[in-house]
């Protein structure tokens, strides 16, 4: 074991973060992501709510480096040494990036689609709002603030179209995923609405534009015809009445399994009002959607059970990656959500993940990266609507979140030593270079089991077409689905799917965990105050 240990940390020295900072390899990482795939207006490779998530990861990019700036002054230790692209430049030109995406964003076809899907899109516009106020506050800036009204109203449009679909009908509450099909009250959509409700509540400025249509061309939703958009103002009490009341349904229904993680979803036996049929499966997203929205929790509320919810799951999925005690284990044995202390979804490691599952465990990353942000203590994020942290809370949330970061970096290192030497890709699998299981040892280890009772439908899609997914008419099937077309377009993303998977997703996924990782390496005393 001594020896293994000994020769571990040999090996991976040099390859690891190696001579750079975290923050250079961050820089290197958006710019990688950009230059290989981004055309100008969107990301083509890119399926439409996955763009949403590349939007919001690289405005929370900004972010992350304009706390840099503010931290130290100007100069970050260890940024890239070239004048061309200070920290400053590259602000400016990822921002213009969000901007180009607005315009490139195919709005007419996430509308009207899955409630995850658009909640992904109001999620994005909040981000992008957030950096803008975060920059003026570091620079006393206007970068951006021509856009506001426009960026809100998108937000608001996806939002009010999702709100109108929570139902008390079946399961007490919650929302279905998607409407074609037949009811399933979902983690994802339901985390997304905590996290999309909570964020409205503390960014959205306010819309009092009533033109409800996402695109001039799109005058019908789920066919019906699309009503005027009710007006709705800055911190308006329902968005926080949305998140509470969606937390507590999330919380007393059923959602983690033995491990303490989150499954995937519910069916309504025929004849039934509850959610009684559980699907098992696992998703490294599923743990993460719900930080974001339990750390927004606490700011409008100062309610600490929301922040210590937050810990205890993470605090599940650290030890469901095989990390024991601050140490990662070294066995290559699977431990519900990972192995050799890296994050990893069921698909990852014979590259058998469809493009959306490529992306999952990036959005954990940055909801881990977003709820560790620090507490505010001496200036509330929005005055009279946001509580201010007593200073032993905001030091203990430092110190938890501390805790966190040898686990984080430990991930980082291994997307980052998952890089294709060539094109610096990062791979799907951030496993794939540690210990037992390396190329020359992968025999000894095998793709993990699904757990019983547990559906792969993101990386299964087919089975989607049938029972009980499939839409039969039953209460809050809405629509008549056509099932073959939606089966034939999800067959051709999966034959794109190769052993080894270097792509946009996994690139996004990347980025996300080594920008968490420099977030950990900068924060000097802890975390960032906001100002
Ligand atoms: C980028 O790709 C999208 C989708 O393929 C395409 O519609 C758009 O015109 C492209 N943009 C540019 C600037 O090439
Ligand atoms: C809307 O539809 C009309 C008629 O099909 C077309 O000429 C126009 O270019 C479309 N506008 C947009 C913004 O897509
Ligand atoms: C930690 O993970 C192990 C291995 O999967 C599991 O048996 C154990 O119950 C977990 N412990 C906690 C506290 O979640
Ligand atoms: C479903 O799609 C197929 C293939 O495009 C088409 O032939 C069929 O008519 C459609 N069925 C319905 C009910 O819309």
């Amino acid at each position: 074991m001594l020896h293994l240990r000994f020769y571990t940390a040999l090996l991976l020295v040099p390859l690891v973060a190696g001579h750079k900072s975290y923050f250079a390899e961050f820089e290197d990482t958006i710019q990688t992501l950009q230059l290989n795939y981004f055309n100008g207006t969107t990301w083509p490779d890119a399926e439409n709510w996955q763009t949403a998530v590349l939007d919001t990861l690289l405005a929370a990019s900004e972010i992350s480096i304009t706390n840099a700036l503010q931290e130290y002054g100007g100069n970050v230790p260890g940024e890239n040494p070239s004048p061309s692209d200070t920290p400053n430049v590259l602000i400016q030109k990822y921002f213009s990036n969000n901007v180009d995406a607005y315009g490139g964003e195919d709005v007419g076809q996430i509308f009207g689609d899955a409630y995850d899907d658009e909640q992904w899109v109001v999620l994005e516009w909040l981000e992008v709002l957030k950096f803008i106020h975060r920059y003026d506050d570091y620079a006393s800036s206007d970068l951006g603030k021509s856009y506001i009204d426009e960026f809100a109203h998108r937000a608001h449009i996806f939002y009010d179209d999702v709100q109108k679909a929570y139902d008390t009908s079946l399961c007490d509450g919650g929302l279905t995923w998607q409407p074609k099909l037949a009811t399933y009250k979902n983690a994802i959509t339901n985390e997304l609405f905590i996290s999309s409700s909570i964020k409205m509540y503390l960014y959205f400025p306010g819309d009092t534009n009533t033109d409800g249509m996402p695109t001039p061309n799109t005058t019908t939703v789920r066919g019906q015809p699309i009503g005027p958009l009710p007006t709705l103002q800055a911190q308006d009490p329902s968005l926080l009445d949305n998140a509470k009341k969606e937390y507590e349904w999330f919380k007393s229904h059923n959602f983690l399994n033995s491990q303490g993680l989150v499954v995937d979803g519910f069916h309504i036996s025929a004849g039934q009002t509850q959610c009684d049929q559980r699907n098992e499966m696992v998703y490294t997203y599923n743990q993460g959607v719900l930080l974001e929205g339990l750390r927004g929790l606490w700011e409008a509320t100062g309610d600490v059970t929301y922040l210590n919810d937050g810990y205890t799951y993470i605090n599940s999925v650290m030890n469901a990656t095989g990390w024991n005690n601050g140490e990662p284990k070294t066995d290559g044995q699977w431990n519900g959500l990972g192995r050799n202390g890296y994050l990893e979804d069921y698909c990852d490691m014979d590259g058998s993940c469809s493009n959306d599952a490529m992306l999952f465990k990036g959005i954990y990353f940055h909801n881990l990266n977003t709820f560790c942000e620090a507490l505010p203590t001496d200036q509330a994020l929005i005055p009279g609507v946001t509580t201010t942290a007593p200073s032993s809370l905001a030091s203990s949330h430092d110190n938890t979140c501390a805790g966190y970061k040898n686990w984080v970096q430990h991930n980082a290192d291994g997307a980052i030593n998952s890089r294709d030497p060539t094109t610096a890709i990062i791979g799907g699998w951030w496993a794939v270079n540690s210990p037992n299981t390396d190329s020359s040892k992968r025999s000894i280890i095998s793709k993990p089991v699904l757990p019983a009772g547990a559906v792969d439908i993101i990386n299964q899609p087919w089975i989607l077409a049938t029972d009980p997914w499939k839409c039969e008419g039953v209460d809050g099937c809405l629509v008549n689905e056509n099932i073959s077309i939606k089966r034939s377009a999800m067959s051709s993303d999966i034959s794109k799917r190769s052993a080894t998977q270097y792509t946009v997703q996994t690139q996004g996924s990347g980025l996300a965990v080594i920008e968490a990782a420099s977030d950990f390496e900068l924060k000097p005393a802890g975390y960032w105050r906001l100002k």
